[in-house]
């Protein structure tokens, strides 16, 4: 039975024909970046720092040596968080983070941070920028985090004047851009975005295993990992030049060699053209899904400019019998709680959690047609 795979915000698949092209390549070419004067070490060299680039590329920034290369966006966010927080500091998020976010901010408040979450409307997920700036103006405030696109209901939080408010109350501003990188265009210069977190597997259609954090000139973080960078070797200390004060260790060459590929593919196809077809797949999803007696949908209604993360419920049967169901007729979704309970709690869907459809860039119209018949078929078993 050929599968139907409709989970691409957990990663996404399949990838373009180059990325494992890429990967495979750089697996038999051998090399450690950064690591040896040798052929081999100057060809995977010259592969992150591609990488890098077309990072800068992607996202408007001139300074490459700003993306730092991680293993998913948890670490990024991890590297921003711990990196730059201090006990007594004041932090504002949302409701609708995702346990990458709002763990660590926990393990903080344990250590003497204060965090407030400022809650999203149940019925979109978005947050209102209003409420957002009077919690930042309630008390000194070191950091805003708030998660671009919900990872649960497709929710796009507005961050246009944004990064330019928090810059002019001296508010760091990190970015979760794990729904949203790849799948919505994104200046981070134009945004004054200081922090942006992503996946390099998701919406950047590149390997899983890699990832990044963007920080922007002023930000100072302290390094989660020390140890060989494979410049300065003599020093004891870690370097404090970026990239290389962040990046001990050894590179995923492969991953990292595949996500270039899969960059390219992105600024050869456009991330407009991107989101315009994941707009049409998301509308589509949601009329079809809207006709069928017992179906509930969550999240912003029809028309929304959003992610392409669609939940739902059948009657009050659990998601996750739902889930098994589909699976068993070659259909994967994801179902249940989405590693973010608050943005449940905040939308009305807790505990149960809610079946999730995220369809990509390579899903087709037929294909939304079929699950919309399988979702409707199932009603006849319920
Ligand atoms: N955060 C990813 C998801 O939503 C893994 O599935």
């Amino acid at each position: 039975m050929k599968r139907l795979y409709l989970d691409n915000a957990a990663t996404s698949h399949p990838k373009p024909e180059a990325v494992y092209l890429a990967v495979d390549d750089a697996l038999r070419g051998g090399g450690s970046a950064g690591r040896g004067s040798h052929q081999q070490g100057i060809a995977a060299d010259r592969e992150v720092f591609a990488t890098r680039e077309l990072l800068a590329r992607l996202f408007g920034v001139a300074s490459s040596e700003r993306f730092i290369f991680c293993a998913n966006a948890t670490q990024a966010l991890n590297l921003a968080i711990f990196g730059l927080l201090n006990n007594g500091d004041r932090v504002v998020t949302t409701s609708m983070e995702h346990n990458a976010v709002s763990r660590p901010l926990r393990a903080l408040q344990d250590q003497g941070v204060e965090i407030v979450k400022v809650p999203a409307d149940p019925y979109t997920g978005v947050v209102a920028t209003a409420d957002i700036q009077s919690a930042c103006l309630a008390a000194p405030t070191r950091l805003l985090v708030i998660n671009h696109v919900s990872n649960v209901f497709g929710s796009l939080q507005p961050l246009d004047g944004l990064g330019r408010w928090c810059r002019q109350q001296g508010i760091v501003l990190l970015v979760d851009g794990s729904q949203s990188a790849g799948q919505l265009p994104i200046n981070l210069d134009e945004l004054a975005i200081d922090l942006f977190a992503a996946p390099g597997h998701k919406g950047l259609l590149g390997p899983q295993g890699t990832g990044f954090l963007y920080v922007h000139e002023g930000i100072a973080l302290r390094p989660l990992i020390y140890g060989g960078t494979g410049a300065n070797s003599h020093s004891s200390r870690q370097p404090e030049i970026l990239p290389e004060r962040f990046e001990s260790g050894t590179f995923n060459i492969p991953g990292l060699t595949g996500l270039g590929a899969a960059l390219n593919f992105l600024l050869e196809t456009g991330v407009e053209q991107i989101h315009q077809r994941e707009t049409q797949l998301v509308q589509q999803l949601i009329s079809g899904l809207s006709q069928i007696h017992g179906v509930q949908l969550y999240g912003p209604p029809a028309g929304q400019i959003r992610g392409s993360a669609v939940s739902f419920a059948i009657r009050d049967i659990d998601p996750a019998t739902v889930g098994f169901l589909l699976d068993q007729r070659g259909i994967a979704v994801r179902t249940g709680l989405h590693c973010s309970p608050d943005s449940h709690r905040s939308c009305g869907t807790f505990p149960a959690g809610t079946i999730r459809v995220s369809p990509g860039f390579f899903t087709t119209a037929a294909q939304i047609d079929y699950f919309i018949e399988q979702v409707d078929s199932l009603k006849s078993i319920l």
